[in-house]
């Protein structure tokens, strides 16, 4: 099928299967374009707490994001859009390590990024996106957090929340974390007079290099609020929506080649018409006791960051 009689393919299945499709604004434009919700992870996450009259979500995006839905809506069938699509930072810690460290520090609260597994939230008593990191970790009544697993947005957290003793893991994003302080100077030389917007999943010497620091969804709002042209250093999906939403504008996209992140990117408009069809992606299947525990994490994420 071509990609116009796809997408019409598509829009009827999700009726006809009762399908919402939620997709992370990291997905090719493609499926942007057939999704019922986009957004960052605190996005969906939130979308996923109130599914009201839809029997099935299949979330376009990796495996967490999926658990994530599962998590906060068990009564709903949830499917992954590609069954190979995970972070690498989900299983960058084992859970048995995180119950280790809190047996030897109980005064410590223990907060994860919420690109973790789901048996990682579970040991866990707190969740957080990039977007609502730094407002959750001030809020939290704990002097010390160990904040798993990426070493640089908790880096960037700690700079932002003095007050708190924060240890950091040494996860973090293999494709955020690519990005060299040489692929900043060459884009600067090359768009001299842009800003430039990063993520703060970056490593700490190239987000010194840049004009403002925000996730998926703070990125998109620092770029409506400016009229400067801006590169873009975070995933290319980001740069994909602005330059879609705003062609007038002058967005450029940092080291495209690194700022694309495979995982994200594995599934296809034929993917999504497939697993609409029960043909293609996985079914969320979480034991309810193991739910339930990395619920709470979740729960206290959406308490103190919504
Ligand atoms: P946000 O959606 O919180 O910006 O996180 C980015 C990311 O890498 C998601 O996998
Ligand atoms: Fe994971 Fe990084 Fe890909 Fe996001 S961009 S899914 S954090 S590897």
């Amino acid at each position: 099928m071509k990609t116009a009689e796809l997408k019409e393919a598509i829009l009827k299945a999700k009726e006809e299967t009762g399908t919402l499709v939620l997709a992370h604004t990291y997905q090719a434009p493609d499926i942007i374009d057939i999704a019922d919700i986009t957004g960052d992870s605190f996005a969906l996450a939130k979308a996923a707490t109130n599914i009201p009259d839809k029997k099935r979500v299949l979330l376009c995006g990796v495996r967490f994001m999926a658990d994530t839905v599962k998590i906060l809506s068990p009564e709903k069938e949830v499917v992954l859009s590609h069954k190979s699509a995970t972070c690498p930072m989900a299983e960058q810690i084992a859970p048995e390590r995180v119950r280790a460290f809190r047996e030897e520090n109980p005064d410590v609260c223990v907060c994860a990024y919420i690109n973790t597994s789901t048996e990682l939230k579970a040991e866990c008593d707190v969740c957080v996106t990039s977007s609502t990191a730094v407002k959750i970790v001030s809020a939290l009544p704990s002097e010390k957090v160990l904040f798993i697993p990426d070493q640089n947005l908790g880096g960037y957290v700690s700079r932002f929340v003095p007050e708190k003793e924060i240890i950091l893991w040494d996860g973090c994003c293999p494709t955020h974390h690519s990005v060299s302080v040489k692929d900043v100077l060459e884009a600067k030389a090359k768009h001299p007079g842009a800003k430039i917007a990063v993520h703060p999943e970056c490593r700490k010497e190239v987000v010194a290099l840049c004009d403002f620091i925000g996730s998926t969804s703070e990125i998109i709002n620092y770029c409506k609020s400016v009229e400067d042209d801006v590169i873009i250093a975070t995933e290319r999906g980001v740069c994909d929506k602005l330059s879609r939403d705003y062609p007038e504008r002058g967005f450029y996209q940092l080291a495209p080649n690194k700022l694309t992140c495979p995982n994200m990117k594995m599934t296809t408009l034929q993917n999504v018409y497939d697993a609409l069809l029960g043909n293609f992606g996985d079914v969320i299947e979480i034991d309810e006791e193991l739910r339930l525990k990395a619920k709470r994490s979740i729960d206290n994420m959406l308490k103190y960051g919504g």
